[in-house]
This record gives structure tokens, sequence and C-alpha cells, in this order.
């Protein structure tokens, strides 16, 4: 059983830079439990029960990826609505995942300076990812602050190691607590 399980998504693993150095650091986390679904289901054919019962078992869900579009790649809001069932994240009898944490890990091509008011992507990330926030919500989950990797295209790889690091600290503690 994975107290912590990560529902991973980025459609062009072979290209990333950030993504895949993130994932490498999260596999030898004792306790975390990664679901690939670009691997794991390349027919967008996603196996609900199976998603459903990790995330019964865990405690923390983290959903990572690349930000597209001002949101999450399409196989991720595909298993977002097929898996958060109404009975069962939802509704009146829906209480599978109340109590549970939700958290976004996200790299984002725009430097954190253009996520403002006057800058290239106009809205505090914060603002965008409200969709998220209100997912967990509805859920009666505990939407986290994110973990946010700026400036993903021109980052040098010791700044991104040191941001891997930092998320394997966070994953850990996260197992614990
Ligand atoms: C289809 C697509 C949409 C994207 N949309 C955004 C976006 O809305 N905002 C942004 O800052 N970057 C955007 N990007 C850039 C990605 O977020 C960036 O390439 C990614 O975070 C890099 O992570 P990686 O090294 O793991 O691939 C987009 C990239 C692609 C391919």
């Amino acid at each position: 059983m994975n107290p912590v399980l990560i529902i991973f998504a980025h459609p062009a693993l072979q290209k990333s830079r950030v993504n895949r150095v993130l994932l490498n650091a999260a596999q030898s986390v004792p306790g975390v439990g990664i679901h690939d679904l670009y691997e794991r289901y390349p027919d967008f054919q996603i196996d609900v029960a199976h998603e459903q019962q990790a995330m019964r078992e865990a405690q923390t869900i983290i959903l990572q990826h690349p930000f597209h579009w001002y949101s999450c790649p399409s196989l991720l809001k595909e298993w977002l609505d097929v898996v958060l069932t109404h009975g069962w994240a939802y509704g009146s009898h829906g209480d599978a995942l109340k109590g549970k944490r939700l958290m976004s890990v996200i790299s984002t091509g725009g430097p954190k300076d253009s996520y403002q008011k006057g800058g290239a992507n106009h809205y505090p990330i914060s603002e965008l990812l409200v969709p998220f926030d209100q997912t967990a919500r509805l859920c009666g989950m505990e939407y986290q602050a994110p973990l946010l990797f700026h400036g993903a295209l021109h980052a040098e790889a010791d700044v991104i190691a040191t941001h891997a690091a930092h998320y394997q600290k966070l994953l850990t503690t996260l197992t614990t607590s």
C-alpha cells in the first residue's frame, strides 16, 4: 500500500527536461506509487477500477504534469472525467476521497513573472489552478499548495536537480504524515 500516489501525465516524456528528472527522483522514495498515464493508457482506455483502488489506499494524491494550455495534458483530463465518478468521488454517497490531500506538481514554460497581471500569461497561477482546487473541494479533499517549476524550457540542469531533491524530501514527508 502506498500512502502517496502520483498520477503522472506527460505526452512526450522522451523530450522532457524537467518532469523526467522529477519522476526519477520520486521513483526512489519508499511509499510512493506512480501511475504513468501515457505509458499505461496510450489508447486512452483507463482502467477505472484499478485507478480508484489505488486512490482509496493513498492518503495523498499528486497530479504531476507539464502545464498545457493553462491546464493539464488531455489524458489527465480524461482520467479526471472517468475516475472521479458520481456516487464514488462526489455526490451524496460519494465519499471515497474525503479527507485525502490533492496536490499539483507542475512545470511551466513561462517564467514566474509572466504569471501576473501585465505579464504574458496575465493571471497568477493560483487563479489558473482554481478548477483543480475546486475539484478537490467537491470531493471533500484538501487542496495543498502546488509545487511549481517555472521557466522549464531554459532551466539549467543544476536548478532542475535542486528542485528534484526538494520534491524527494517533500514526498518523504508526505509518506509519513
Ligand atoms: C501543448 C503545449 C501547451 C503548453 N502550454 C503551456 C502553458 O499554457 N503555459 C506555459 O507556461 N507553458 C506551456 N507549455 C510549455 C510546457 O509547460 C513546458 O514545455 C513543460 O513544462 C516542460 O516540462 P518538461 O521538460 O518536463 O517537458 C506548453 C507546451 C505544450 C507542448
